[in-house]
């Protein structure tokens, strides 16, 4: 399937790149997003790009060749972006979850559409597949993923047909939920593959370490720009920056006791019109939102 940047042009205009900034690029993937906001920097801007999973980082890899020296490639998580980053940014992206060529790829184990081993992991390197957390974990542990990150109906009968079966493939997933929900199975199997994959991927705490990282990480006058695909995902942005931006105020005078560090560019998340979505239907859950450091007065 061809490539499409999510959100792209929305993206560009609210992160507005300018010549010789740096820019930091939490999840390259295959590196659309870096080289629209690259483009826009040079000559003397520069990008750092960070990806868990290496058979992307290869792909952008290439894809940057053209960029040279301007283009620093890290394989990692982006949890760790402040022993990444030696020096702040002007810009931090981020366009979480899954890249088309997880969900393309059977072997990756992230379709419910295609039979495959139940992997799941951004980066194969490091952790456990799906199949290995489900053949370890108790029915408890099981069933909060479920609840927690799938937000599922049902996710006790489901556990108990996970225990039974302790699938190893996706189609073997599949059967558990089909013989725990019946008709209902066919709704709920994208919940239960993002639960899991949440659970391996460690994908709350990441992101809740992203959020807390990125902006201390950005120069002033600079954006901190995040696309998320779910409800838990956009929660956790929604609360940080709204925290970020808010003035915390005396109780007893209700006089400002601190002035916000930080401005929403995004009053309200930007969503993907129409158009993109027919062009790209993964893109409509997406939203982002942006924050920035505004230089002082
Ligand atoms: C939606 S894709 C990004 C697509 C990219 N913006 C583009 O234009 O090609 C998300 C990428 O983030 C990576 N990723 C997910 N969680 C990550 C994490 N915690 N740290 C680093 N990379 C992560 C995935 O491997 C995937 O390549």
């Amino acid at each position: 399937m061809q490539h499409c940047p999510v959100l792209l042009s929305e993206a560009i205009t609210l992160l507005s790149p300018k010549p010789g900034e740096s820019i930091c690029d939490a999840t390259l993937g295959l590196a659309g997003h870096a080289e629209a906001l690259l483009s826009k920097v040079l000559p003397d801007g520069a990008l750092i790009g960070i990806d868990a999973d290496p058979e992307n980082l290869q792909e952008a890899t290439k894809r940057l060749q053209p960029f040279g020296d301007a283009v620093q490639l890290v394989h990692g998580n982006f949890r760790d972006i402040a022993s990444v980053l030696s020096t702040p940014v002007d810009i931090v992206f981020a366009d979480l979850g899954v890249s088309s060529p997880h969900f393309d790829d059977p072997a990756r184990g992230f379709s419910f559409r295609s039979d495959g081993p139940l992997d799941l992991r951004f980066d194969r390197t490091s952790g456990v597949p799906a199949s290995e957390w489900l053949a370890h974990a108790d029915a408890e542990e099981i069933a909060q993923a479920l609840r927690e990150w799938g937000e599922l109906r049902g996710a006790w009968s489901i556990t108990q047909s996970i225990i039974r079966g302790r699938p190893a493939t996706t189609k073997q997933l599949q059967e558990c939920v089909e013989e725990a929900l019946g008709w209902r199975a066919p709704s709920a199997m994208a919940q239960v593959f993002q639960a899991l994959r949440i659970a391996v991927n460690g994908e709350i705490q990441a992101l809740q370490d992203l959020l807390a990282a990125g902006p201390r990480l950005l120069r002033p006058g600079g954006r901190f720009g995040v696309i998320s695909y779910h409800s838990l995902e956009d929660r956790l942005v929604k609360q940080a920056f709204r925290a970020l931006v808010t003035v915390h105020k005396d109780p007893h005078t209700g006089q400002d006791i601190e002035t916000a560090m930080y401005r929403l560019i995004t009053k309200k998340a930007v969503v993907p019109g129409p158009e993109e979505i027919v062009r790209n239907p993964r893109a409509r859950s997406a939203k982002l939102r942006v924050i920035c450091y505004p230089p002082p007065l």
